[in-house]
This record gives structure tokens, C-alpha cells and sequence, in this order.
């Protein structure tokens, strides 16, 4: 059945205290809708709209980056949670098949819930809803179930006393056919403690036209919702800790798993070691047996088989190690093909470029690829020698078997097999050391009579 995803982001999230919208906010290293958006992609939906309302230009701006597909709608005024789905009635005009309704403020959802959910409605239902036991219910909204039929789902709000003690609550999370679901809200109103459209009182409007509807029930850790710093802190721990789970699980040696950071997206291969007090960004695939040793920082690259990284070596997008390949300590590494058993380990920038297979880049080595307006490429052959301390001007070619001799600055290609040499030529100055000293010395006595 093909499915839309409907994503509830238009709240401003005034607990957090932040001028920026809440689902801004990141966790994983995206931001807070994205973790939803990720979970209804195991529904393959054909169409995600995301309804904004707070910050909407800057929402709309950071869904567009992370997916370019996205539709964002604009709900002016936050008039209730029916109202916000009824702003993506318009772009989801004529569409088949199912709408899912997620909240951009609830991150830990999975895509086997929502899976579960979709099975329902094969079964037959004709609204099913996500329900969760509390072990608080507080103020969440009560799924009134009678025979098994999900009757009515009630505000806390409006809830009775009898009502309230239900412990069976509504995450939010409501599954129905696009054009029903419509059709049901426009038989929503507002008459109720709050003054606001309801998505809620789909349910008993899809009771009183003969419809059917089930609450599916997930783990109440799967519909927490983010709503101030300290809980974005403690989704954070916890996102945190089922990552390094499922790494550990997967076969990954983590030797101190509480000082390893994941993206919502770190991709980690069986039998990589991954050593104390390292921070993957977004974007990162680590193959098997690879090292990332201490303090390492990495964000968008590929690290290949049995290569190592570290410690103290950044790794920036589009970095791309090749298996066997060496990143030492204080090395930064930036949109560049490091080949197969090259090394580079020690505070060396290489930002631009191609270093070929088995090549070897001496301590300190630059390539200097911005201008201040353009950035230039630079290409090291396979098994090339750069020598300590060497500046790469580029554009700028260094030949397979090449070598640079120390401190050398490369402005010129320099041909296969050939050596550049570019620096000031040394001199001995016999005695001048000593001299140069007993003069100085004289000079402070001088001065401090
Ligand atoms: C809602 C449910 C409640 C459920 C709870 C779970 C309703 C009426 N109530 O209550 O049954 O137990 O979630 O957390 O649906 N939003 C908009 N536009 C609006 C209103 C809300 O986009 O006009 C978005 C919010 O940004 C948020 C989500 O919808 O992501 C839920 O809204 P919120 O006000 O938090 O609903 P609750 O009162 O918590
Ligand atoms: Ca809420």
C-alpha cells in the first residue's frame, strides 16, 4: 500500500527556552524530525510532508537539507493537532493509499512499530492508532477501548475521573487512509477544554460513521516526546546508549562504550575497534577491522578494512580511507582519496586531494588548496614520497614514485619518478653559534648595571 507520512513540527517548544524551533533541536547529530522522518522510512512512503508553523523558514531550510523531497506545509496559527494535518490536505490532494501521522518531537519511534501499525490496516482497520501503557499516564490523552474496538480516544483535559485511570494512552501516532483521514477531520471541532481540532477525536467521528478502529501498542520508551533541555539531554543518553548496544552487538569492540559518540546514521563493521573518547558525525562508515583510535573526530568519510585512524586525526566530509590505509595523530583530513596502504601520520592537512596507493606523506606536509576563493586539487601518484615539512601550492600534480625532498614548496607538477627539491640551500657558519652567544650575554650584563 503506498503511504504518506505526515511529520507534526509546527510547536514552538517554549520549555526549551531556545529561540530556535524545537525540532531543531538535534539529537544523534540531526535534527529532532529527522529521527521520525528516519523511522516512517521503513513504510517506503512516496510522499513526506512536513508541517511547519514556528520558525518555519528555518525548518523548512533544514528539512530541504536533509531531504530534498520533503513538502513542507505552514500552519500559521498552532489551532490543534487536527488543524496541523489538515494543512497538508492540499498537496496530498488526490494521493492513494495511507496516511501516517508522526510528531517531529518524538525521536525513538521504529520502523517495526510503524510496520506493525500498517499490518493493522491490512487486517482491516480502518484508523489505527498508537498506544502505549504508561506507567505515569499523566496528561496524555486516554484510548477508551471497549471489546477490543478502540471507541474513542479523550484528552486528559476532558477526561472523567474513571476516565483518567485508564493507563492506556495515545501516543499521537495515527494510521488511515490519506482521503478518510481527511474526511474524518472535517468532522472534527473544537468544543472541548482546550478550544483546539483534536486529530484525537478522529476515532469517535470514525465510530459514528460506522468505521472501524484499533490502537496498536508499542514499549512507552519508543513515544517519548522532547519537550525541554533535560529531556533532549536524557533522549540524547538514551539514543546514545542504544547505539553502543547495537554496535556491541554487531561485533564492534568498543573499549570504553560511554565515551563513544554516534550519528543517527554511523555505520560501524564487525570486528572495527573503536578506542576510548571518540565522536562519530553525521555520515560516517567505519568497514570491519578497522581501528579508530583515541580522540578521533569523524564526520561524512568512509573508512575502509584494516585501515587506521588516529589518535587525535580528523576526519572531514568526503574523506575517504582505502583499506589498509594509515591517519596518524593531529593529521586533518578533508574531501580526499587516501589509497590503499598510503600513510599519513603525522600533523599533515590534506584538504582536495588524491593520495595514491602505498604513497607516504611526511610529518607536516600541507596542501595548500584555498586561495582565499577557489579550492584547487592536488594529486600524490602512488607510492610518491612526500618529504617532511612540504607545502603543496595546487592545483598541483606529484607523479607516481615521486618524492619531495623536506621543507620543499610545490608549485610546479613534478613528473613520474622525479624529485623536487625547492628550498633555501644551508650553509655552515664555522664558530657562529658560541660567538653570537658571548655577545648577547655581554649585551644583558650591559644592560642590567
Ligand atoms: C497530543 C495528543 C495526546 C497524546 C500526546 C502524546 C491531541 C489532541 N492530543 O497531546 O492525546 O497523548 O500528544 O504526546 O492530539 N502540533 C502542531 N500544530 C498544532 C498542535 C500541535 O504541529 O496546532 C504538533 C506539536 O508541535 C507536537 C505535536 O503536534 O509535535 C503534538 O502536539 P502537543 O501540543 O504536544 O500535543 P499534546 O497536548 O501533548
Ligand atoms: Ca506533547
Amino acid at each position: 500500500m503506498p503511504t504518506s507520512l505526515i511529520v507534526l513540527a509546527a510547536g514552538q517548544g517554549t520549555r526549551m527556552k531556545s529561540d530556535r524551533p524545537k525540532v531543531l533541536h538535534e539529537l544523534g547529530g540531526v535534527p529532532l524530525f529527522a529521527h521520525a522522518l528516519g523511522a516512517g522510512r521503513a513504510l517506503e512512503p512516496e510522499r513526506v510532508v512536513l508541517v511547519a508553523g514556528h520558525g518555519a523558514a528555518a525548518v523548512t531550510k533544514a528539512a530541504r537539507a536533509f531531504d530534498p523531497e520533503i513538502e513542507v506545509v505552514v500552519q500559521d496559527a498552532q489551532l490543534g493537532t487536527a488543524h496541523a494535518v489538515a494543512q497538508a490536505r492540499p498537496v496530498l490532494a488526490g494521493v492513494t493509499g495511507d496516511a501516517v501521522v508522526l510528531y517531529g518531537d518524538t525521536p525513538f519511534i521504529t520502523g517495526e512499530t510503524l510496520e506493525r501499525m500498517q499490518a493493522a490496516r491490512a487486517g482491516g482497520a480502518d484508523v489505527v492508532v498508537l498506544g502505549f501503557e504508561a506507567a505515569d499516564p499523566g496528561r496524555y490523552g486516554r484510548l477508551v477501548v471497549e471489546n477490543g474496538a478502540l471507541t474513542r480516544i479523550v484528552e486528559f483535559k476532558d477526561a472523567t475521573e474513571a476516565e483518567r485511570a485508564i493507563s492506556l494512552c495515545n501516543s499521537g501516532v495515527v494510521a488511515a487512509d490519506a482521503d478518510l483521514l481527511f474526511g474524518l477531520i472535517d468532522g472534527v471541532g473544537n468544543d472541548n477544554a482546550s478550544g483546539e481540532f483534536y486529530l484525537t477525536d478522529i476515532v469517535a467521528v470514525a465510530r459514528a460513521r460506522g468505521l472501524s478502529a484499533v490502537a496498536v501498542t508499542c514499549d512507552e520508551a519508543e513515544t517519548l516526546g522532547i519537550n525541554t533541555r533535560a529531556e533532549l539531554a536524557a533522549a540524547e543518553a538514551q539514543f546514545q546508549a542504544a547505539m553502543r548496544a547495537e554496535a556491541i552487538d554487531n561485533g564492534v569492540t568498543l573499549i570504553a562504550p560511554e565515551t563513544v559518540f554516534f550519528a543517527f546514521d554511523t555505520w560501524i563493521g564487525g570486528d572495527a575497534v573503536i578506542e576510548p573518547n571518540v565522536v562519530f558525525g553525521p555520515g560516517v562508515t567505519v568497514e570491519n577491522g578497522a581501528r579508530i583510535r583515541a580522540f578521533s573526530h569523524l564526520e561524512g568519510c568512509h573508512v575502509s578494512r584494516d585501515a587506521v585512524v588516529g589518535p587525535f586525526a580528523r576526519l572531514r566530509p568526503g574523506a575517504e580511507l582505502a583499506e589498509g590505509a594509515r591517519v596518524g595523530n593531529f593529521v586533518e583530513i578533508k574531501n580526499a582519496e587516501i589509497s590503499a596502504g598510503a600513510k599519513v601520520n603525522h600533523l599533515t592537512y590534506i584538504g582536495d586531494a588524491f593520495v595514491g596507493a602505498e604513497a607516504n606523506i611526511g610529518a607536516g606536509t600541507i596542501t595548500c588548496n584555498y586561495d582565499g576563493v577557489f579550492k584547487h586539487h592536488t594529486h600524490i601518484g602512488a607510492r610518491a614520497f612526500i618529504g617532511s615539512d612540504t607545502m603543496l601550492v595546487a592545483p598541483v600534480t606529484v607523479g607516481d614514485d615521486a618524492m619531495t625532498a623536506t621543507g620543499t614548496v610545490v608549485t610546479r607538477d613534478v613528473p613520474d619518478g622525479a624529485m623536487a627539491v625547492g628550498r633555501t640551500r644551508m650553509e655552515i657558519k664555522d664558530g657562529f653559534w658560541r660567538k653570537m652567544y658571548e655577545k648577547l650575554k655581554d649585551k644583558k650584563a650591559a644592560q642590567t648595571k
